[in-house]
């Protein structure tokens, strides 16, 4: 039904970040400030990446590099459109990028519940590193994960 040869990917501009904020709260999951989320696409050491399928945002995601390390910063499918490659794909495309700047490892925080995040990063060989136990909202644990590029 979907055709992922279909998907535009490329650098998000703040054009594409004002169409997400219209979203940000209801599809793609508040937990990033518009504003801090601007800066962040201004920032030399961060690449952040929207997907678009028949015009439409879908996915987005991004990295930060500091020295040889990537940090995943998020990667947010739109909750309609979920479970259908668009995560695989950004992500693929972050770890590409992490090893064009000659990082040698990509780190990143999951919430010990978010099974489906976990999946995805298992599915691209990230694997448990430690723990952040009641991380967020002193409840829940952060799971840390190491991808060896
Ligand atoms: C995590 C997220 C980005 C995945 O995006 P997506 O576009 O649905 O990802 P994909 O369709 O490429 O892959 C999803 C995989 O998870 C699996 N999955 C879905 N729900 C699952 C669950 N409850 N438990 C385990 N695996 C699950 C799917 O089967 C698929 O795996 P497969 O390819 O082996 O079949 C999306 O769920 C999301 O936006 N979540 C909210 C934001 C978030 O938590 N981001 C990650 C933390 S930064």
């Amino acid at each position: 039904m979907f055709d992922l040869t279909k998907l535009e990917i490329y650098t998000m501009h703040v054009s594409d970040l004002n169409e997400i904020k219209e979203n940000l709260f209801q599809d793609f999951d508040d937990f990033w400030n518009y504003e801090i989320f601007k800066e962040e696409l201004v920032n030399n050491n961060s690449s952040y990446l929207v997907a678009r399928y028949n015009g439409e945002v879908v996915c987005y995601g991004g990295i930060k590099v500091v020295f040889d390390v990537a940090d995943i910063m998020n990667i947010v499918t739109r909750k309609d459109k979920r479970n259908i490659g668009f995560g695989k794909f950004i992500l693929n495309e972050l770890i590409d990028i992490a090893r064009e700047k000659d990082c040698t490892s990509i780190t990143l925080e999951v919430n010990e519940n978010n099974k489906c995040a976990i999946h995805l990063y298992e599915k691209f060989g990230f694997e448990q590193v430690g723990l952040r136990k009641k991380y967020y909202d002193g409840t829940h644990s952060a799971i840390l994960m190491t991808l060896k590029l």
